[in-house]
């Protein structure tokens, strides 16, 4: 699927790989579980040291980043078997999850997008895919991404552009005006994701409709498989901003490799995973020998926010769900995740453990840039490599080891997330009045931080 792949390139890199602090042979299972635990704890270690001392909160400008966070250690947990950070993130899961299980907590819902929310509803999905230990004094993880899909599909918003999901919640938050890609998209990931886990028809038609309606707008252009960021509602969803972002492709991506598995290998749902696959690989640069992952939009010209040195990260693991759920990508999608990962590996010489790594991987050398969204992402791309040696399917409702449970709760769940639903929408109409005033200066930096993420 990929042109011009080489397998001295494959050599090359390796060669550059062997040569890194943290030791890694990519076709050895035990080396890359090594490699992802020596990351993983250092990524571990920045979380507990953060300035936050709300458990799920790694960041107080950054509502979402604990959903990538614990998405990446949960799938850590599932194909390594180390247990030891479980405790940490099963708190933060739980602690964010909001008043009505839908992870809208009061202290953040005046200004997250439904983008934030949603990362929060797949980190939710992921938990249940790899059956991670859930309390029973809590709601099951599938009722929690349950919750999270019904409070965001009620913003379906069909007065504008005949459909598709605003950016953000709130009127009186820049954003407001745009439809963008990180929204619909996540939204038709989670939507693709529950199909496939509950087998509930609404979600399949759900998905159906939201990459529909995408492909109306500049969103999804299915003739040359790109995404826009973003498109106004003032256009009519006619104009683009055309950064071009790993974390887009991966939503959409994802979404329809689920659907080809959930609908048995449906022609409409493989043309689109592969044409996105093809698009995906202007993410790894000839110039760097086709194989390694790179933000072009920000890495060059070093210009990558918080945000954005974590979408890699999102990517990996989308790419490695992929290889699980569509089968027929998965040697084209190993040899891009196996060079990703020796770049990745190559430039963790920082710190005094030689465990800190750099934003751009194609460099081989650290670059002084370390923080907890390196160590994410490279953790995740050293996690999703292990699926080449994992050929355990992904749980769903009725496979789940904790069916029973999980079985009952989703059949509750229902019912709570409808009436959560309601009430969410009450309150959120009076907060939307309070919250112009109380939350002014939280909803500038974020309108700040937010305009660098879409607009750049
Ligand atoms: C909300 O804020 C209160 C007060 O700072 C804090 O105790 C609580 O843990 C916060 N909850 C969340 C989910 O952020
Ligand atoms: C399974 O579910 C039950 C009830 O919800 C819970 O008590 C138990 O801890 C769960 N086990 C795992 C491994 O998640
Ligand atoms: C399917 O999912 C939708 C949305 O969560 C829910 O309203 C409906 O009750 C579910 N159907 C079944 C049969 O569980
Ligand atoms: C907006 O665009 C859609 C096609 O995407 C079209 O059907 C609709 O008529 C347009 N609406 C307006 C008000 O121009
Ligand atoms: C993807 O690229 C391959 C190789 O260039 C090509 O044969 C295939 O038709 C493309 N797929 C789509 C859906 O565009
Ligand atoms: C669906 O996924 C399973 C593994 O999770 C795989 O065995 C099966 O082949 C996939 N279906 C298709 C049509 O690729």
């Amino acid at each position: 699927m990929f042109g011009g792949i080489s397998k001295t390139t494959l050599a090359v890199t390796l060669l550059a790989g062997s040569a890194a602090a943290i030791d890694l042979d990519i076709k050895d299972e035990q080396s890359i579980k090594d490699a992802a635990k020596t990351i993983a704890s250092s990524t571990m270690n920045f979380y507990s040291d953060r300035d936050s001392d709300i458990p799920g909160i790694v960041s107080s400008s950054m509502f979402w980043e604990g959903s990538v966070l614990f998405s990446v250690m949960m799938r850590y947990w599932a194909l390594t078997g180390d247990d030891s950070h479980n405790d940490a993130v099963s708190e933060g899961m739980y602690w964010v999850r909001g008043d009505n299980d839908d992870y809208m907590p009061a202290n953040y819902s005046s200004y997250l997008g439904n983008d934030d929310q949603l990362n929060w509803g797949l980190a939710a999905m992921m938990a249940a895919e790899v059956d991670f230990p859930q309390k029973s004094s809590m709601p099951s993880w599938a009722t929690l991404a349950e919750n999270v899909w019904n409070s965001v599909s009620s913003r379906w918003d069909d007065d504008s552009c005949d459909g598709g999901l605003r950016w953000q919640i709130w009127a009186y938050q820049s954003g407001y005006g745009y439809k963008n890609a990180a929204s619909n998209g996540g939204l038709f990931e989670l939507s693709a994701r529950l199909a496939h886990y509950t087998k509930n028809q609404t979600y399949s038609d759900w998905a159906e409709k939201i990459w529909d309606w995408s492909a109306t707008t500049p969103l999804l252009k299915e003739k040359k498989w790109n995404i826009a960021d973003t498109t106004s509602c003032e256009k009519n969803c006619s104009d683009h901003g055309d950064y071009q972002w790993t974390f887009n492709y991966g939503l959409y991506m994802s979404g329809a490799a689920y659907m080809y598995n959930v609908t048995e290998g449906e022609s409409k749902w493989r043309t689109g995973l592969s044409g996105l696959l093809n698009t995906s690989q202007q993410f790894f640069p000839k110039k760097y020998g086709s194989d390694i992952m790179s933000e072009f939009t920000c890495e060059p010209i070093k210009k990558c926010d918080r945000n954005q040195i974590l979408f890699k990260g999102l990517f990996a693991q989308e790419l490695s769900l992929i290889a699980q759920v569509a089968p027929y990508t998965e040697s084209d999608i190993m040899y891009l995740l196996q060079g990703s990962a020796l770049g990745a590996a190559a430039t963790c010489t920082g710190g005094k453990k030689n465990d800190l790594c750099s934003t751009a991987w194609y460099k081989d050398e650290y670059d002084g840039s370390d923080s907890i969204e390196q160590q994410i992402s490279v953790t995740s791309v050293l996690v999703s490599n292990l699926v080449a040696f994992d050929k355990e399917n992904l749980a769903t409702q009725s496979t789940a080891k904790n069916s029973s449970a999980s079985g009952t709760t989703t059949g509750s769940a229902s019912a709570t997330s409808s009436e959560s639903t309601s009430t969410e929408t009450g309150a959120g109409d009076k907060d939307n009045g309070a919250g112009v005033v109380s939350s002014g200066p939280i909803v500038l930096i974020t309108a700040m931080l937010m305009g660098v993420l879409s607009f750049f």
